[in-house]
């Protein structure tokens, strides 16, 4: 209705501009060349609602493998939580150039973008359980995971400290979920020093023996495309993360989405994409899949961003 007024329509017009414009610069790192999105207002309306709601309703999903770990660093692949096992601490030559053929097989067929997931469904659980039955042939101990952990090149996203310190410091949990080595990414984390109280793990766990030798893998197996079933079995159940309807979700693959599917009546919903590979064949599909795309990008700059903006609110808890 103001808007009708002739003489009060310009200086309110003026008003809306100028405070447009202070919540664009609010969160500058929104403008990086490496983000991408469907709907920039929607993008932010959403920050703004859960600013307002505060870090004591909030909870923040994530996946680990290329999405709190690197991609790449210096031209060279970062290891997941699998390749990191790729050390002869743990398996020999034949497992490693098998997992290795595993890998060039259905790596690409994992980010085809031209395969549906009901494709890639029976071929992901084709290839998990061909390696986890080749690592439980190779007896894997226990007491050398450590190490193994250390002489690899794991390395997680630039800025990663600010992350897990920031989510500790607001006493906001963190579920990192991932369909890699729930054993071995527990190491790098606490070698990395940020393994807080406040962070909880859904993945494939190893079994051991009575003498510390891997006999199997604990539980039901999670693959890329299966998270939805473990967020409905697992992550509903998690006492730390009732109540808590605002979530940001960040992940690397299509399959991540489905990994807050356990909220029950979640408010609002952000959901943040690193495009790592095959950036040009998938773009289109990740902007219209996940709020914010971040192409090739390394850091978690724009989700520490974020966070600063909505655990800056005076009534988090
Ligand atoms: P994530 O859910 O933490 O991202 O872990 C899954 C990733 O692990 C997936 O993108 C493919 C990768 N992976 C390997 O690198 N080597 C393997 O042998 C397997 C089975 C998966
Ligand atoms: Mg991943």
């Amino acid at each position: 209705m103001i808007y009708h007024v002739p003489w009060i329509y310009t200086p309110v017009r003026t008003v809306l501009a100028i405070w447009h414009q202070l919540i664009k610069t609010e969160i500058p790192e929104l403008s990086k060349c490496s983000v991408l999105m469907r709907e920039r207002g929607r993008v932010e309306e959403t920050i703004y609602a859960m600013q307002r709601a505060g870090a004591g309703n909030l909870q923040v999903i994530s996946d680990f493998d290329m999405t709190l770990t690197r991609f790449a660093h210096n031209g060279k692949r970062v290891p997941t939580t699998h390749n990191i096992l790729d050390n002869r601490l743990l398996i020999n030559e034949d497992c490693t150039k098998k997992m290795r053929e595993l890998m060039n097989t259905y790596y690409p067929i994992e980010i085809d973008a031209s395969r549906s997931v009901e494709e890639k469904l029976p071929l992901m659980v084709e290839w998990w359980t061909k390696v986890h039955e080749l690592l439980i042939q190779q007896r894997i101990r226990k007491d050398m995971l450590s190490q193994a952990v250390k002489e690899s090149s794991a390395m997680l996203r630039d800025g990663y400290k600010v992350f897990f310190d920031r989510l500790a410091e607001n006493q906001v949990p963190l579920l990192i979920f991932s369909a890699g080595v729930g054993d071995v990414l527990e190491e790098v984390i606490r070698q990395n020093r940020v393994f807080h109280p406040n962070v909880h793990i859904i993945s494939n766990y190893m079994d051991f023996d009575h003498t510390g030798i891997l006999q199997a893998f604990k539980g039901q197996l999670i693959h890329t495309f299966n998270k939805r079933e473990g967020a409905l079995s697992h992550a509903a159940c998690l006492r730390e993360l009732q109540g808590r309807p605002n979530v940001l979700l960040l992940g690397d693959s299509l399959g991540d989405l489905t990994m807050a599917d356990g909220v029950s009546e979640p408010q609002n919903i952000l959901t943040i994409g690193f495009l790592n590979d095959q950036v040009e064949e998938r773009k289109e599909l990740y902007v219209n899949s996940f709020d914010i795309v971040l192409v090739k990008d390394e850091t978690m700059d724009v989700p520490n961003a974020i966070l600063g903006h909505i655990t800056s609110s005076r009534d988090s808890k």
